[in-house]
């Protein structure tokens, strides 16, 4: 049991999604949801693994909230934009995708988009910067798990670049100069990526804008809250102009994956 007085309590702010995440110590609390089940026997999985780049489960405590450890580290919005970053935030991936295969149980997960492909991997499907802890300037650790679901593990690899590469509209860029094909080819090369993969991946990125505005939708029209609010800031747009930006650029960024 996990007895705290209110006081000792820090918000911590950065996500869109969740309201009351809280830091207690060396622990974050958030509120437990329908998921939560599935999310913390992924992340059981992943501790009996080996795989340390995730929070741990350490139970629930007298407020109803789930507790997580505390991961030490900087979370960074806008991403840090070195190419060292990036590859390593590939590698980070592929070790995740390495330590979720063969974990597959039959749970209820968090509901959103997906390409047609076979699920591989309960992929994290939310590798967004405000997700992914660094240390020393270097990415460490993926947090917020919320939105794992069965997917291809190519479905989970082009979230990732839509936010990093990233595969957006110049003017939705933190970094307006950053060279989106080169940065693509320079995480298929660290994640490793096969040659089918990479033919894919383009039409995978395509295909993810469509269903995840439908998606999004629904969830802020069904769910409202914070799906609410990113959707009134301009997310379906943003999804959009991204789409836009990639049918017009797409021939130029498939050379960077031949
Ligand atoms: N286990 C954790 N370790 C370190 N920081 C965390 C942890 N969980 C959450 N945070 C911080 O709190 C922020 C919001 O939490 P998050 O779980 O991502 O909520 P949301 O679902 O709203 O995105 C994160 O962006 C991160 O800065
Ligand atoms: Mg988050």
């Amino acid at each position: 049991m996990f007895v705290v007085s209110r006081a000792d309590e820090v918000p911590l702010s950065g996500g869109d999604v969740t309201a009351g995440v809280v830091r207690v110590g060396d622990t974050v609390r958030r509120p437990l949801k329908a998921t939560s089940s599935a999310v913390h026997a992924l992340l059981r999985h992943l501790e009996a693994a080996g795989f340390d780049a995730a929070p741990r489960v350490l139970g629930i405590d007298e407020l109803g909230r789930e507790v997580l450890s505390f991961v030490p580290g900087e979370v960074y919005s806008p991403f840090p934009p070195g190419d060292d970053v990036l590859a390593e935030l590939a590698r980070l991936q592929r070790r995740y995708h390495d330590a979720v295969r063969g974990f597959m149980p039959d749970a209820r997960w968090e509901s959103g988009s997906a390409d047609d492909a076979e699920p591989e991997v309960v992929g994290h499907c939310d590798i967004t910067p405000e997700n992914v802890v660094f240390r020393d300037g270097l990415p460490v650790a993926l947090i917020d798990f919320d939105m794992a679901r069965p997917v291809s593990r190519l479905f989970d690899v082009v979230t990732t670049l839509r936010h990093w590469a990233p595969i957006a509209d110049p003017v939705d860029r933190d970094h307006p100069d950053l060279d989106t094909g080169r940065r693509i080819r320079i995480f298929a090369d660290a994640y490793g990526l096969s040659a089918a993969e990479r033919l894919r991946l383009l039409p995978t990125a395509r295909l993810r804008f469509d269903r995840s505005y439908t998606a999004m939708k629904h969830k802020a029209e069904t769910e409202g809250g914070g799906w609410a609010v990113m959707w009134e800031s301009g997310a379906g747009q943003r999804i959009r102009r991204a789409a836009a930006w990639l049918d017009a650029n797409e021939d130029d960024l498939h050379r960077f994956l031949q």
